[in-house]
């Protein structure tokens, strides 16, 4: 595994395969490499001959009273992590090389981030589109891979890559999820064991929804119930809970009986995200 700080060591490194007609493939990541992100890596991996990883915690996409300070850091463990995957190589840069002092441009990707996270995370996709951006071209891979657990950030993604005419194929890889079906997520290490044992509930309970609006149960009376579910099993707080189009986001209605169901809840100060395929069986 090479390790790249610099844009032009990144750019040394990818010219070369380029040039030898290699496809190159890239992981974005924030670091505290899991399950998910190494499903990523394997992904990228059985795509393309080279596999670019990036780990970078993105302060632009933290708001003033998020876990910026406090989020995990693991740069020893990743690589040895990158390393078994077979990953070619880490660009994990520090802060001023990614962004200038006087840097003032920023990606905003409008429609698609009006609701769920946009919403309860204002600013958080602005931060998200303009680093995937920067890393993008200082990269300029063939394929770049995201994970579905954050479904709103891979749409996000793709739109702007159409839109700005980036000539990559970004491709969304399933949530991985422990065996209790907790989505795996960096953040999961701030749940207490309390915490911890009533964190599945929010798949569980995604699950009976979809499936009910799948069959044809009324829509809103599916969410209700799994908003009280939620409740009931000791959620602390619901930010949304949500049926929506899987391409615009758009909100389902009555009768509609595909699309996702999305939710953002908290247990205590931890906020978890996930979403499930609403489909006809
Ligand atoms: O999903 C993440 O880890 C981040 O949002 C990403 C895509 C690496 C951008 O910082």
């Amino acid at each position: 595994l090479e390790i790249a700080r610099t844009v032009s060591d990144l750019r040394t490194h990818v010219s070369k395969w380029r040039l030898a007609g290699e496809v190159i493939g890239l992981v974005p990541t924030m670091g505290a490499l899991h399950a998910g992100h190494l499903s990523l890596i394997k992904i990228a991996r059985t795509r393309c001959d080279r596999v670019v990883a990036t780990i970078f915690v993105n302060p632009r996409q933290f708001l003033p009273h998020e876990d910026y300070e406090s989020y995990p850091r693991t740069e020893k463990d990743d690589i040895d992590k990158l390393i078994g995957e077979g990953a070619d190589l880490l660009f994990s840069p520090i802060n001023s090389e990614m962004y200038q002092p006087d840097a003032a441009t920023s990606v905003t990707v409008s429609n698609l981030t009006n609701c769920l996270c946009g919403t309860t995370r204002p600013g958080f996709f602005d931060g998200v589109a303009t680093v995937v951006t920067k890393l993008l071209l200082q990269t300029l891979p063939n394929v770049a891979v995201f994970g579905e657990k954050d479904y709103q950030q891979l749409l996000v993604i793709k739109r702007l890559t159409t839109d700005l005419d980036i000539p990559v194929e970004i491709i969304g890889g399933p949530t991985i999820r422990e065996s209790d079906g907790l989505a795996v997520s960096s953040r999961n290490i701030y749940l207490k064991s309390q915490a911890r044992r009533v964190a599945p509930n929010l798949f569980r309970i995604l699950t009976t929804a979809a499936e009910a609006i799948a069959s044809g149960d009324d829509l809103s009376h599916a969410l209700l119930k799994a908003k009280y579910e939620l409740q009931a099993s000791g959620f602390t707080n619901i930010d949304y809970l949500d049926a929506r189009n899987s391409k615009t986001l758009v909100q389902l209605s009555d009768g509609d009986t595909t699309g996702r169901i999305f939710a953002s809840v908290w247990l205590d100060t931890v906020r978890l995200i996930d979403n499930v395929l609403i489909e006809k069986v």
